[in-house]
């Protein structure tokens, strides 16, 4: 057997993702190159180690979902991929990550421009207190540009994108703040993608969300990839299975088992990510 294929299906999929517990990998993502490069990295929060040795690559235009019970360093590799943990004191972190060529903890790089390859979208919606339109707006605005139309374009693009341009078009001088839940995360999200980066770091974008604006993301997680590379925490193993094309499994810091998601999920190579994703700890 082929990876990629399942006991039954070879058939590529199209479209949306199927309503099936585990569907196939794309068959595109199987060639793609890789991106992000995740090379034995530590990392350390004063003298508390968070993460062991991680190896990891990402593919181009492919979904990577971490998962894992809580406390087991899925955020923590999420902000080492955009240098946020430089943010905390006393952090402390060795290895190598690497966009492309580009190795970011390279002391040379701009930590500035990094970010702006890497757009962040966390668990909690945090719109600004702006008009929809602003917010949209807003790093193309703090990279300075003014010029009406491009701004115009940026915002009706990205709103597209997110899905919301249909809801919001009418009202893009009302509030951010006014939207349901769901709508500020695909607000979020659009203010992530305006300023075109490469990859999208997500930090359990659902967890806040009642099911329908879940699926909602999950089905616009499916349609980004084709733009983007994206990387999910997610603590909810079946929303892993529905949008990702790619699994890891962490406990306790240490990176437990990687591999295509319907792999992972169907035949386990460890007997640990079997016992989580049956639901036997976590
Ligand atoms: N800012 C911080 N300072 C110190 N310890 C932290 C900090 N953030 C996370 N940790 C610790 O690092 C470990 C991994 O945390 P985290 O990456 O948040 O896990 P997860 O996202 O999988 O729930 C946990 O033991 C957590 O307590
Ligand atoms: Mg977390």
């Amino acid at each position: 057997m082929q990876a990629g294929d399942t006991m039954t299906d070879v058939e590529p999929r199209q479209g949306a993702p199927r309503k099936t517990e585990v569907p196939l990998t794309d068959t595109a993502v199987l060639s793609a190159k890789p991106l992000l490069h995740i090379e034995d990295v530590s990392l350390f929060y004063g003298p508390k180690q968070a993460l062991f040795n991680i190896d990891l690559e990402v593919r181009e235009h492919s979904v990577m979902s971490l998962i894992g019970p809580s406390g087991c360093g899925k955020s923590t590799l999420l902000r080492c991929i955009n240098r946020m943990n430089d943010l905390i004191p006393n952090v402390r972190i060795q290895g190598s990550v690497k966009v492309g060529d580009d190795d970011i903890y390279d002391p040379a790089v701009d930590v500035i421009n990094l970010r702006k390859r890497m757009g962040m979208v966390f668990q909690k919606s945090n719109p600004f207190p702006k008009s929809i339109y602003e917010n949209v707006a807003y790093g193309l605005r703090i990279q300075g540009v003014k010029d009406r139309a491009v701004l115009d374009e940026a915002v009706e693009r990205s709103l597209i994108a997110s899905g919301l341009w249909d809801e919001v078009k009418d009202r893009l001088k009302e509030s951010g703040l006014g939207l349901s839940g769901g709508q500020q995360q695909r607000l979020c999200i659009a203010r992530a993608m305006a300023v075109r980066p490469e990859v999208l770091l997500m930090d359990e974008p659902c967890s806040a969300l009642d099911p329908l604006a879940t699926s909602r993301i999950e089905e616009l997680i499916f349609e980004l990839k084709r733009d983007y590379t994206i990387v999910i925490v997610t603590h909810n193993m079946q929303q892993a299975a529905r949008v990702s094309d790619f699994t890891a499994f962490f406990w306790m810091g240490k990176l437990i088992e990687t591999g295509l998601t319907e792999m992972l999920f169907t035949n386990p190579r460890v007997r640990m990510t079997e016992d989580y994703i049956s639901g036997r700890f976590g």
